[in-house]
């Protein structure tokens, strides 16, 4: 596997391909970090609007810090699992008291922050700093899956854990931020779940299970 080329072919893909999202148009870790919890249990269509006007209601971290919670569930209203809004709001005071308000740009210290697991921690720590940290979710195992022919379980905790040790294996040095976000993009433009576009696919020549002609057989998924 030729990670070089991988890298190159995924990232110069991403800067072309790339959906203008009102969340790539900031470079503020604060409001990378609100796009990031939105995303995880809600799709991008219906996330745009809400993060338009939240980040409009509370452009800095200080102003969520200090919001009422009532009014911080009333911008919320729509989006669902409100402990997400909670725990977004703990982890911003914390940083506000703990950090002097400047998100930490560490894995350990932003990953200690209230409701940040280890797919924020890492989205944030690439996105907003060029870290280069694994940002790992079920649509970049789908798309690892078949590139690298994983055939481990995706729905068992402990897969998640090899996905993670393949991306800091691949990850680019030079643009963690794009290599992270064309994984994103693949797997919600071309490597979809049932019929993935692998003749516009970037990295095909790359691609395991291109290659084997298995890309429907993967990502191995038991239960649900
Ligand atoms: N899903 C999760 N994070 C995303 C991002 N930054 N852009 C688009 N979709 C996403």
């Amino acid at each position: 596997f030729d990670s070089k080329k991988f890298q190159e072919d995924l990232i110069s893909w991403f800067a072309e391909e790339k959906r203008d999202l009102p969340w790539r148009r900031t470079a503020d870790p604060y409001q990378i970090w609100i796009s990031e919890i939105m995303l995880q249990q809600t799709r991008v269509d219906t996330v745009i609007p809400y993060y338009k006007r939240f980040v409009e209601k509370f452009p800095t971290l200080n102003d969520l810090a200090n919001a009422e919670e009532e009014v911080l569930l009333k911008q919320w209203e729509g989006l669902g699992y409100y402990s997400r809004a909670r725990n977004l709001q703990a982890g911003v005071k914390e940083v506000a008291e703990k950090y002097n308000g400047i998100v930490p740009s560490t894995r350990k210290e932003i990953s200690s922050l209230k409701g940040v697991g280890p797919y924020t921690a890492g989205a944030v720590l690439s996105i907003a700093y060029g870290v280069p940290e694994h940002a790992v979710d079920g649509n970049v195992m789908r798309v690892l899956s078949r590139i690298l022919l994983v055939e481990e379980d995706i729905a068992k905790p402990k897969t998640r854990k090899t996905f993670e040790d393949a991306v800091m294996e691949i990850i680019s040095h030079e643009n963690p931020s794009f290599f992270n976000q064309g994984l994103m993009e693949l797997g919600a433009l071309i490597c979809t779940p049932t019929s993935p576009k692998c003749l516009l696919c970037p990295v095909r020549e790359q691609c395991g299970a291109f290659h084997e002609g298995r890309q429907h057989e993967l990502p191995v998924k038991t239960k649900a």
